[in-house]
């Protein structure tokens, strides 16, 4: 919802607008109200700037405005010379996976996407989508509780919804075999991974279906897309069409931890033959985008340098491989750089609300997950193809 006029708000949000004035006043930065966003879980207060108002007087003084109108958090940021205020609204509403469906199923964004991936929904309450062949790879950071795992079984649901698994397929990893592992019955799901050793087999073998498929469409395509689309036409109909392969992991710490107590009792020959799962990982996604295999892995500890058999391996050499993130709530500021680059994610409401980096955005964006229940994932689970079928 858009107002555009002070005169058209509510009493409460023209009392919020005359408090956050006041405090911005108060900071030396005077300013006039301009319009107001309202959706499911924020509501957005633009404000002008008098020609002598300077940004550096307010944006990081977000507790101090937070206070002023007793709300759990605030926000504040510079967009096209105006300042915007966050803050989250009383009544915030939960955005349902199922009310999602038919958007996803006829929107115009989604149409030429290969792997389309539901976000959820901005602050406007727009829904968002991205397309992981075009991301490449994700990486979900986020405290506990944060909304990590809701977030995955949206992105394992939508993509699931729009490709059959006759073109896509699911590997998944699941070492705390909690939430993952609830995929198991979906068809496009070809293994559900929680022994370590397992991984460490089905990387080497992900790094050889690369090769091969690499080897295959040299000078006939340069991607996969390309090559599943000259399967229509003579001479290539008789070519063996490729399937998209994603890798989804849980909790990327757990998976780095547990390699490292395993490969501490390695000699220097199994170190050889069994390469530590990090550095599998890496050449994975930086070989992987053009052959159709993608990797989304969630992991509640960015900043603990994460651990491998050989080697502290740093976060920044594993995110620099996961150009597209999503952030969610992080106790620290800190913390918010190491994934993000910036401040923004300690000041997150948790419960789905995320900061998120992808292809084709310039900055960090905000947005909110939907809530993907039980009843969602039984009845994508067991209904996928007849709701699809229902839109072709
Ligand atoms: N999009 C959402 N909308 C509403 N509530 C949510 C949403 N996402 C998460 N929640 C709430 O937060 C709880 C925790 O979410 P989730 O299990 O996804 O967290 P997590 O980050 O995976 O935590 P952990 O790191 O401990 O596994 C959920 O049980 C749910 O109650
Ligand atoms: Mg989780």
């Amino acid at each position: 919802m858009t107002n555009p006029s002070l005169l058209e708000c509510s009493k409460e949000q023209q009392l919020q607008i005359g408090r956050i004035l006041f405090k911005l006043n108060q900071l030396s930065f005077n300013c006039a109200f301009q319009r107001l966003e309202e959706g499911p879980i924020l509501r957005t207060f633009f404000f002008i700037p008098a020609l002598d108002a300077l940004f550096s007087k307010v944006i990081n003084r977000e507790e101090e405005v937070a206070g002023a109108l007793s709300v759990e958090s605030a926000r504040l940021y510079r967009v096209a010379g105006l300042l915007a205020v966050e803050v989250p609204r009383i009544d915030r509403q939960l955005i349902r996976f199922d009310s999602c469906l038919h958007n996803m199923l006829t929107s115009e964004a989604t149409k030429d996407m290969s792997l389309p991936l539901l976000m959820g929904q901005n602050p406007k309450g727009n829904y968002l989508y991205a397309d992981l062949a075009v991301q490449p790879h994700l990486l979900i950071a986020g405290a506990t509780g944060s909304g990590k795992s809701i977030a995955t079984s949206q992105l394992i649901c939508s993509m699931a919804l729009m490709r059959p698994p006759s073109e896509l397929e699911f590997i998944l990893v699941d070492t705390k075999n909690l939430d993952l592992v609830l995929f198991k019955g979906l068809e496009h799901v070809s293994a559900v991974i929680t022994d370590i050793n397992k991984l460490r087999d089905q990387l080497q073998e992900l790094l050889k279906e690369h090769d091969r498929r690499a080897a295959l469409m040299t000078g006939i395509s340069r991607n996969i897309k390309e090559w599943n689309a000259l399967q229509s036409g003579w001479p290539y109909r008789a070519l063996q069409s490729l399937k998209y392969k994603v890798l989804i992991i849980d909790e990327l710490a757990d998976v780095f931890e547990r390699d490292a107590a395993e490969r501490a009792g390695f000699d220097k020959d199994q170190k050889a033959a069994f390469p530590a799962i990090s550095a599998l990982l890496k050449r994975i996604a930086q070989v992987s985008r053009a052959t159709g295999i993608h990797i989304i892995c969630a992991t509640q500890r960015p900043s603990v340098g994460m651990i491998t058999g050989d080697a502290k391996v740093k976060f920044g050499d594993i995110k620099a491989n996961f150009p597209a993130r999503f952030c969610f709530k992080l106790p620290t500021m800190a913390d918010s750089r190491v994934v993000l680059d910036e401040n923004g994610a300690e000041l997150l409401l948790g419960k789905g609300d995320y900061l998120y980096k992808v292809a084709g955005v310039d900055n960090v964006q905000r947005a909110h997950s939907a809530f993907v229940s039980m009843d969602d994932i039984a009845l994508i689970l067991s209904q996928h193809k007849e709701i699809r079928g229902m839109y072709v």
